[in-house]
C-alpha cells in the first residue's frame, strides 16, 4: 500500500497484514488508535519498530520456520551458481558468445571441500550448514553467541567475524538485521576476506556497505558475491553492482515457492484472524505483551 493511503487509514484499522516493503514506524504506530494486531508475511521484521509496537502493547505476528528450508535452498543455488559462473555462462550462451568447447572458458571455484564461513547461525544459518555438510564442506560460524549444541549437531565452529573472514573460501550472511548487524559487512571487513572468496548475502540488503563491496569487486579483493538482497531495494539496473559481471543479484526470492508462500500466507492470515479475535498469535514476535503488568 502507498504509505500515504496508510498514513491516512491508519486510525480506523484494527489489523494490519503488512510485508516487507512497508514501513511501520514510531510515527505510524501512534495514530494507530484501534490497532489490535499486526501480521507481517515475512520472518524478519526490520521494516517495522518493533519495541514501539510492544509499548503500545500490539502483538506482531510473523512467519518463522515454514521458509527455513526454501530460504537455505536459495543460499545453496546462489552459492553455488555464483561460484561457478553459471549467469555468466548462460550470457555467453544466449548473446551468442559460446564458439566452442575450450578448457580454461568460465573457470570458477568449487564448493566441495572449501570452507564456508556463516553469519548468523540461527535456523536458516542451521539449514545452510546441514546442506553444506552434503558438499563435504568445513563449517565455520559467527554470532552475538556460541551455541555448543549445534557444535556437535551440525560439525560447525565458533569464530569470531575477522577470523571467519579470514578463514572462509565462500561466507554466507544469514543474520537479522538489527542495529549490530547494519553494514556488518564494509572496507575493512572485505579486506579480509581471500581474493578468491565468494560473498552471499541472503538476510537483509543493509547488512553489506554497498559501494564498499562494489569497490572490492571491482579491484580483486574479493572474487564475487551473490545477492538476494540489496540495499536499496529494487536495486536500479544501472547500480555499479548489477553492471558488474561477477556480481549476482537476484530480487529477493528467499521463500519464493509456491508452497512455501501459501504456508506463509496461511500463517499470516492465522496470526492476523487471532489478533483480531482477541486470542494470542500462534507465531508471536513480542510475546511480551501478553506479560500481565
Ligand atoms: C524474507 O526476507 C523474510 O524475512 O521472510
Amino acid at each position: 500500500m502507498d504509505p500515504g493511503r496508510l498514513a491516512a487509514l491508519i486510525g480506523e484499522i484494527e489489523g494490519l497484514l503488512c510485508s516487507i516493503p512497508d514501513r511501520i514506524d514510531r510515527g505510524l504506530l501512534e495514530g494507530a488508535r484501534n490497532l489490535r494486531v499486526i501480521s507481517q508475511l515475512a520472518v524478519g521484521l526490520d521494516n517495522l519498530d518493533l519495541a514501539a509496537c510492544t509499548e503500545l502493547r500490539i502483538p506482531v505476528g510473523h512467519t518463522p520456520g515454514v521458509l527455513t528450508d526454501t530460504t537455505a535452498d536459495t543460499a545453496i543455488a546462489l552459492l553455488l551458481a555464483s561460484v561457478r559462473r553459471l549467469p555468466e555462462g548462460e550470457r555467453l550462451v544466449r548473446n551468442g558468445g559460446w564458439e566452442r568447447w575450450s578448457s580454461d572458458l568460465l573457470l570458477g571455484a568449487d564448493l566441495h571441500h572449501s570452507t564456508v564461513g556463516i553469519v548468523g547461525l540461527g535456523r536458516i544459518g542451521s539449514a545452510i550448514a546441514r546442506r553444506l555438510r552434503g558438499f563435504d564442506c568445513r563449517l565455520l560460524y559467527t554470532g552475538p553467541n556460541r551455541k555448543v549444541s549445534a557444535e556437535e549437531t551440525l560439525g560447525v565452529s565458533y569464530l569470531q567475524l575477522p577470523d571467519l573472514l579470514r578463514s572462509a573460501d565462500h561466507v554466507i550472511l544469514s543474520a537479522p538485521l538489527r542495529s549490530e548487524t547494519r553494514q556488518l559487512i564494509g572496507r575493512a571487513e572485505l579486506k579480509l576476506m581471500k581474493p578468491t572468496a565468494t560473498l552471499v548475502n541472503i538476510a537483509r540488503g543493509p547488512l553489506i556497505d554497498p559501494e564498499a563491496l562494489a569497490d572490492a569487486l571491482a579491484t580483486g579483493e574479493i572474487a564475487r558475491a551473490a545477492l538476494d538482497v540489496t540495499d536499496p531495494e529494487p536495486i536500479p539496473p544501472d547500480h555499479r553492482l548489477v553492471l558488474m559481471d561477477n556480481c549476482l543479484i537476484i530480487p529477493h526470492l528467499g521463500s519464493a515457492s509456491h508452497a512455501t508462500r501459501k504456508a506463509m500466507a496461511q500463517m499470516a492470515v492465522d496470526n492476523l484472524a487471532a489478533g483480531l479475535a482477541g486470542e494470542r498469535l500462534p507465531a508471536c514476535a513480542n510475546p511480551e505483551v501478553y506479560d500481565s503488568s
